[in-house]
């Protein structure tokens, strides 16, 4: 979705620019233009072969180069990069981007440029809690930089820490988070539930369903991106939420519903993807239920219907899993529930539904007009779902 956006990654002297390779990689597979500016001893760790070969693009090491002709180069970089990242920043570099020094390519570029800056920083323990350290990192914090990391964890020197580069997931979902600034969810809060509720029988055991989650971790991370801010209220998954989200981790229904109930309130958007389990055992065994006698029932109640239950003055979503006359189930549910439009989808093919990573969904709005979409990831069935939102969110009345 960032496709023909342009960013320059700054490489500094750390240890950890190997795995400014790997950040090149991501971003250049996402489409987007990465032009390497590396600092002297960053080329000690790295060569400007490496990102060159990734990145398919020249990489600016010497700000005296006759080759380059940077002295001109920077300034047309500096005005183009929609964003500049420095991953990894060590000490030294955030030291001189405090004072506005120039005295190299990167400083002099990023002291250029009106674009955003991210600063990754990874250094040792004790550069980085120093307090001189410390009061350039918030000196430019408070010019508006965004400071990704450090994390805690074994450093170079042998040393425990905080001080290691952020995770490139983390970085790279930051660096999705400021492209997405200005993008059409900018400024609306989104809240989105995901996963399958667990609803406990006894301390050991519950009843569940196949949800992975995936559907709705997709279109937390693609609202973030589109400049959303969003709140993930999830049941329990066996994937990793999106960085740049609020998380609520929740396990049962009624926990969900109570989440739900908090963070919907001044939202304008509720997406429920969550599997929220319609029964529940009505009570739950204090010890383990023994394995004795011939047979064993379970009493069960009926959960609140969430969705159905939120009112006011925001946009309602749903989704419907059904096995059997898709789109009558649906319509139904959307009737009955008050929603904008419901994402259906067809539980009975392999390649859709729970637990794998593409989805063919059926979208029917409160108009009956229904949208049979083709088999897709379950990226793009979140964009597709976005771009509807994004419709009824500016007033438009059928999506
Ligand atoms: O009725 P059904 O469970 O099929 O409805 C599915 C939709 O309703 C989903 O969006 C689901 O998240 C939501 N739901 C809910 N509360 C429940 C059950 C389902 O909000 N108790």
């Amino acid at each position: 979705m960032f496709e023909g956006k342009s960013i320059i990654l700054g490489v500094t002297g750390s240890i950890s620019a190997y795995k400014a390779v790997e950040i090149a990689s991501k971003l250049t597979q996402g489409g987007i233009e990465v032009d390497v500016v590396m600092t002297a001893s960053a080329t000690e760790f790295v060569t400007p072969l490496s990102f060159q070969s990734i990145t398919h693009r020249p990489v600016h090491t010497d700000m005296f180069s006759p080759v380059t002709d940077f002295d001109i180069e920077h300034v047309a970089l500096a005005e183009r990069a929609d964003v500049i990242v420095i991953a990894p920043a060590t000490a030294n570099t955030i030291a001189r981007l405090a004072l506005g020094l120039a005295d190299d390519l990167l400083s002099c570029t990023v002291l250029s440029t009106s674009a955003p800056v991210i600063l990754a920083p990874a250094m040792d323990v004790g550069m980085y809690q120093n307090q001189v350290t410390q009061e350039n990192l918030e000196r430019l914090r408070s010019r508006g930089y965004t400071v990704v990391g450090p994390a805690y964890g074994r450093l170079a020197s042998g040393l425990e820490g905080l001080g290691r580069l952020a995770e490139v997931g983390e970085i790279l979902a930051v660096i999705h988070q400021v492209l997405g600034r200005g993008g059409d969810l900018s400024g609306k809060r989104l809240v989105i539930s995901a996963g399958g509720t667990q609803e406990p029988i006894d301390p050991v055991r519950y009843i569940g369903n196949y949800s992975s989650g995936k559907m709705g971790y997709a279109l937390a991370e693609a609202a973030r991106n589109r400049g959303a801010k969003v709140t993930l209220i999830t049941a329990p998954t066996a994937i990793s939420p999106p960085p740049g989200v609020e998380v609520i981790q929740v396990q049962t229904a009624l926990q969900m519903r109570q989440a739900v109930i908090d963070k919907a309130a001044g939202a304008d958007a509720l997406i429920m993807a969550a599997a929220v389990a319609d029964y529940r055992p009505q009570a739950t065994a204090g010890q383990k239920i023994k394995r004795k006698p011939e047979k064993l029932s379970i009493e069960l109640i009926k959960t609140p219907d969430i969705l159905g239950e939120i009112a006011g003055d925001l946009i309602k979503v749903g989704f419907a899993a059904e096995s059997e006359e898709v789109v009558e189930n649906a319509t139904r549910k959307l009737k009955e529930k008050g929603l904008d439009f419901i994402v259906a989808n067809d539980i009975t093919g392999a390649d859709s539904g729970f637990s794998v990573d593409t989805n063919r969904v059926i979208i029917i709005d409160r108009i009956g007009k229904v949208d049979r979409l083709p088999l897709m990831l379950k990226s793009e069935v979140a964009q597709k779902i976005l771009d509807k939102l994004a419709v009824r969110l500016a007033g438009g009345s059928s999506v």
